[in-house]
């Protein structure tokens, strides 16, 4: 044989082997969408109203599915397993919960780390569908895609934020699993970084969504007023009642931000451009005092900030190509974010790693 032609791999089992590897990322879609039908009959909650571990005829009972699709489930489960969802005991055919299944229970009282509406969200077929067509968007030989910032633009017609405001369900869903993302990452912070909000007596949360970080903040903080600036549909969405001592201001990041101690940007900038990143903070650095404890907190990810895991630069590759797909702006490194920063007048910053693969970064004006 030729080794050449095969990019110098000699034996037949260095090409089965590379075949092998070839099918895992194939068939990594699969993973994927097994772990959103999971999430969607409901299986880790079911697991966890079993007392903790589950066989498969009893989650077919749980959850009410027809006897007949047991086989179907037992796979279903072998896999999941296998990917680390769930536990699996040999001897009683039970499965378990794992760190990664809890934060996919959604019963109340089970601990309230719920963040199955996020893979929910981020596993739509409004997100995921753009990424049926990546080439034809490069390619652009056709008068959609090459008009189309975006390709989630191509797809839909319209771009995220036109498709999140009309379609309600889809951006209730998305609103849902900004929430409790934001639940999610205060919780952290509060126990174990509570630092992050040292010296506040008031902190706006711009394009905070439905206010699931500002709520906990204020929880958590009784004496920082809280408030949430956004888009007069995403106000108009949250009900009066469920606030939560939080005050939400209808209006428009790239024109003003009201006044605060702090600015918070979560998950923000990653989803513009820089010259919109230089527009943005610039309102936010009007909003802050120059002294003392004012400051901008950005919540994003800096990439290769995270320690040197392969897995950790995987998701954040992973995050970014699927942000190119949705909205086009980049995951940035630290010369990224540090160029950002200056162009919109800003004197230094600092980054905390202290969220997984996200950071804190503290910016000061
Ligand atoms: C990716 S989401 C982040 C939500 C929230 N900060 C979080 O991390 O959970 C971006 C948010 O920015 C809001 N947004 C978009 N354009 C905006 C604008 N011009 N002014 C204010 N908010 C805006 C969206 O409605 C959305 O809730």
């Amino acid at each position: 044989m030729d080794a050449s032609r095969n990019g110098g791999l000699e034996t037949g089992a260095e090409l089965v082997q590379a075949q092998a590897e070839l099918w895992n990322h194939v068939f990594a879609y699969t993973r994927s969408m097994s772990l959103r039908c999971a999430v969607e009959l409901g299986i880790p909650d079911a697991v966890h109203r079993h007392g903790g571990a589950a066989t498969v005829p009893e989650l077919v009972a749980a959850l009410s599915l027809p006897p007949s699709r047991a086989p179907y489930l037992r796979r279903l489960m072998r896999l999941l397993a296998h990917a680390g969802f769930f536990s699996f005991d040999d001897a009683a055919a039970g499965y378990g919960l794992t760190p990664l299944s809890r934060l996919l229970v959604c019963s109340p009282g089970a601990g309230g780390q719920d963040l199955s509406p996020f893979a929910l969200a981020m596993l739509h077929p409004v997100i995921v569908s753009p990424s049926m067509s990546l080439a034809s968007w490069f390619r652009a030989t056709d008068a959609r895609n090459a008009a189309a910032r975006v390709p989630f633009d191509a797809a839909h017609g319209r771009d995220f934020w036109a498709v999140a405001k009309d379609d309600r369900e889809f951006g209730a869903a998305f609103n849902d699993a900004m929430a409790c993302d934001g639940r999610f990452v205060t919780d952290v912070l509060v126990r174990d970084h509570s630092y992050v909000f040292r010296g506040l007596a008031s902190l706006v949360d711009v394009g905070g969504g439905s206010g699931g970080a500002a709520r906990a903040i204020a929880a958590a903080f009784p004496h920082v007023r809280c408030s949430v600036l956004e888009l007069p549909h995403v106000v108009a969405s949250v009900p009066p009642g469920e606030r939560g001592g939080v005050e939400f201001v209808a209006g428009d990041m790239f024109e003003h931000v009201p006044k605060a101690d702090a600015v918070l940007l979560k998950w923000i900038l990653h989803g513009w451009d820089d010259e919109e990143c230089v527009r943005i903070l610039r309102r936010c650095r009007e909003a802050i005092p120059t002294k003392d404890s004012g400051r901008v907190i950005v919540m994003d990810l800096v990439v290769g900030s995270s320690p040197a895991d392969e897995r950790a630069t995987e998701t954040q590759l992973l995050w970014d190509v699927m942000m190119m797909g949705v909205v086009g702006s980049p995951e940035r490194d630290e010369r990224e974010w540090r160029k950002i920063f200056e162009d919109a007048g800003f004197s230094g910053y600092k980054i905390v790693a202290v969220l997984g693969i996200r950071s804190v970064i503290e910016v000061y004006p």
